[in-house]
């Protein structure tokens, strides 16, 4: 029998040097797309995949996601006061009773495979979500429950990687995966992956972004992994030992992927979000048409 997946890893203490200035004081997980962070954003996607334990990876100058997800009474008393019933709940239900968060410091960014090691103690012996959020994965499903309903179609241990299909120039910015059997419109169990290959060099054009549900077995795995590429641990080079020994999936997830850990990718999110909110879409649909007259 599968165990349930309860556990979300949220590593969050990268330094965001894209968005210097902005991420100078506070982490490019606080950056909002429209009305709420990214990361806030990421703790929905995760508790509606079925994760009670949220456990963020911090490194400095990220107070500010700990106090996003802790009680303010003193603004809760306030907006009760002024009738502000709305917004009262929006601010109470960012997390839902039932969850619990574990925030856990990596002291260096090491990188991301380490930042995913410094999570060991919190997770325990289960299988776990890794999501990052500067990925915002918008659509109908929540990818990570897309990704957990895919893993119990499977018998075992098994983890499973998001991936999308990227144009071939851009493979150098990714994990890149070959696979052993399945598509890239399917998924499938992967035979090897490589961190950001060269055009010429990638096995496909099927790229791991930040969404990852992986066994407990990874952490031995990046116990022994050494600096790789850019002199940081990676999560990738884990998961490549990883896969030698129990099987590790590609699924191809069914929303739109918008990079916001580049500005251009945050400004594309904010755009299409906005056009999507209940309240602000048709206004900003209209503003956007009078501008391009
Ligand atoms: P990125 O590769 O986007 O790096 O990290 P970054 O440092 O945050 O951003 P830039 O490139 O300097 O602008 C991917 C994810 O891994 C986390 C980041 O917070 C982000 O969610 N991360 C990365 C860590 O938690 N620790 C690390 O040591 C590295």
């Amino acid at each position: 029998m599968q165990k349930q997946v309860r556990v979300a890893v949220f590593p969050v203490a990268g330094r965001g040097t894209r968005f210097l200035p902005a991420t100078k004081a506070s982490p490019k997980e606080m950056l909002p797309v429209v009305d709420k962070p990214l990361i806030q954003y990421a703790v929905e996607e995760a508790i509606a995949a079925g994760a009670t334990r949220l456990v963020f990876v911090t490194g400095a100058s990220k107070r500010a996601i700990e106090d996003h997800f802790d009680k303010d009474a003193e603004l809760e008393r306030a907006l009760e006061q002024n009738n502000k019933h709305e917004l009262l709940d929006s601010v109470r239900d960012i997390v839902p009773e039932g969850v619990s968060c574990i925030y856990i410091r990596q002291g260096e960014p090491l990188g991301l495979g380490h930042a995913v090691l410094c999570a060991k103690p919190a997770v325990g012996d289960q299988p776990f979500f890794v999501h990052l959020a500067d990925d915002l994965i918008y659509g109908d499903q929540p990818c990570l429950k897309e990704m957990a309903a895919y893993r119990a179609a499977l018998d075992g241990s098994v983890s499973v990687l998001g991936v999308e299909t990227v144009p071939p120039a851009q493979t150098g910015s990714y994990g890149i995966v070959d696979l052993q059997e399945g598509d890239s419109k399917s998924g499938g169990r992967i035979r090897f992956m490589v961190e950001k290959p060269e055009p010429d060099e990638a096995p496909s054009n099927l790229a791991v972004v930040g969404r990852y549900l992986l066994e407990p077995a990874i952490f031995e795995k990046l116990e022994r992994t050494g600096k790789g590429a850019g002199g940081e641990i990676q999560l990738t080079d884990g998961i490549a030992a990883m896969l030698e020994e129990q099987p590790v999936h590609a699924m191809p997830f069914s929303g739109k992927r918008y990079d916001c850990g580049s500005k251009l990718g945050y400004l594309q999110a904010t755009v299409e979000l906005a056009l999507a909110h209940p309240d602000l879409g048709g206004r900003f649909a209209e503003y956007l048409a009078a501008r391009s007259d």
